[in-house]
């Protein structure tokens, strides 16, 4: 029996800007987790929690694997499948069939609400361990990343892959994105195999530490968002020259900020990180104006608020529209208060810490 799992995400800062080519964020796991069993049976399975009652079966035609019906796992399938087609180029024979069992703890499954920890990346890169330590690979987290952006992109999926990196690496991560048209075209050109050993135009993933004395504490606004329309919304808007500057200068100031929060992670100083977010949360403020997109809502704000009142720093998160925010504090007893203030006005705190690299 193979066990794997992976945590969810929150955008710490430099959502949107991340969407493009080479462009950074700053993105916490945390320690709320999905998991993958998986064990050789008679029969191909695929059971997830996220569809209590469905069974979904799988054969092989020729090597590769065959759903017997149609189904709505293709997340899950394309993992299986970018995983087995990798260890393939290395000569390895994939030929059993298996079970696959996911549990996410990143929904709440009694109500099916979604609190926007990032349970598709999650469920990708969950299953690419699984399968990576099925065939006996080594799961590295690079290799887990590539591959699960590579199965990601071949069922069409938008977005920065930045929840990928943040699930993959574990802790906080500095990410920069990889370029999607050029990952796309070497696609058509290289062998699985080449592709993941080579670099990624674009890409880099460090991992980062908050400097001593900052903790995260997130609050979660009570109604779910959907991140494929807010980032389609914004990229329909691009048309139009004057929301293409306003969009170009976001990007501008958006790097200068999220460099600086990095290299003050860095240096631990946590003046500076405080400094950044309070920045990042006002470039986002501009950038959703002048685009037209609401990322900052009502229950966004009054979450900011409060916690700024406490003397703490805080913004939306991610795509925003609803899900969470994050906030950064630098006392027990400053958490309290702010935990206690979101109560009174309906924000959830969500129990999360910062997940390490096991
Ligand atoms: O809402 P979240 O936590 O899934 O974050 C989305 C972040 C975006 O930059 C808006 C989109 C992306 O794919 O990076
Ligand atoms: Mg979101």
């Amino acid at each position: 029996m193979i066990e794997a799992s992976a945590p969810g995400k929150l955008y710490l800062a430099g959502e949107y800007a991340v969407v493009e080519a080479g462009y950074p964020a700053v993105i916490a796991a945390v320690d709320q987790h999905l998991f993958v069993r998986l064990k050789q049976a008679e029969t191909g399975k695929i059971h997830s929690t996220q569809h209590p009652d469905l069974f979904v079966t799988w054969s092989r035609h020729d090597h590769h694997i065959c759903p017997d019906a149609p189904h709505p796992y293709q997340l899950i399938t394309s993992s299986m499948r970018v995983v087995e087609d990798y260890v393939r180029t290395l000569g390895v024979d994939t030929e059993t069939l298996y079970q696959i069992e996911i549990r996410s703890d990143l929904d709440d499954e009694q109500s099916g609400t979604k609190y926007g920890l990032g349970s598709s990346g999650a469920v990708t890169v969950g299953v690419v361990k699984a399968v990576l330590a099925y065939y006996e690979q080594a799961v590295v987290p690079l290799l887990v990343y590539k591959l699960s952006a590579l199965a990601q992109l071949r069922i069409g999926m938008t977005g920065s892959f930045g929840d990928l990196a943040a699930s993959s690496f574990g802790g906080i991560v500095a990410y920069h994105s990889v370029d999607r048209t050029w990952l796309k075209d070497m696609m058509e050109h290289l062998t699985i195999l080449e592709l993941v050993t080579q670099d990624w135009q674009g890409l880099s993933v460090e991992s980062l530490d908050l400097p001593d004395g900052l903790d995260l504490l997130v609050g979660w606004t009570g109604s779910a968002a959907s991140t494929e329309q807010l980032v389609a919304d914004m990229q329909s808007q691009l048309g139009e020259d004057e929301k293409e500057a306003v969009h170009r200068q976001f990007l501008a100031s958006n790097r200068t900020c999220v460099e600086r929060l990095i290299r003050a992670c860095h240096e631990n100083d946590r003046k500076i990180v405080r400094e950044t977010i309070v920045t990042n949360r006002k470039q986002l403020q501009e950038f959703s104006a002048g685009m037209g997109i609401v990322i900052e809502t009502p229950q966004l704000a009054r979450l900011c608020q409060l916690a700024l009142a406490q003397g703490a720093v805080a913004k939306s998160s991610g795509a925003g529209g609803g899900d969470c925010g994050i906030c950064l504090v630098d006392s027990p007893k400053q958490k309290e208060k702010i935990t206690e203030a979101w109560e009174e006005v309906g924000i959830i705190p969500l129990p999360l810490s910062i997940a390490y690299r096991e």
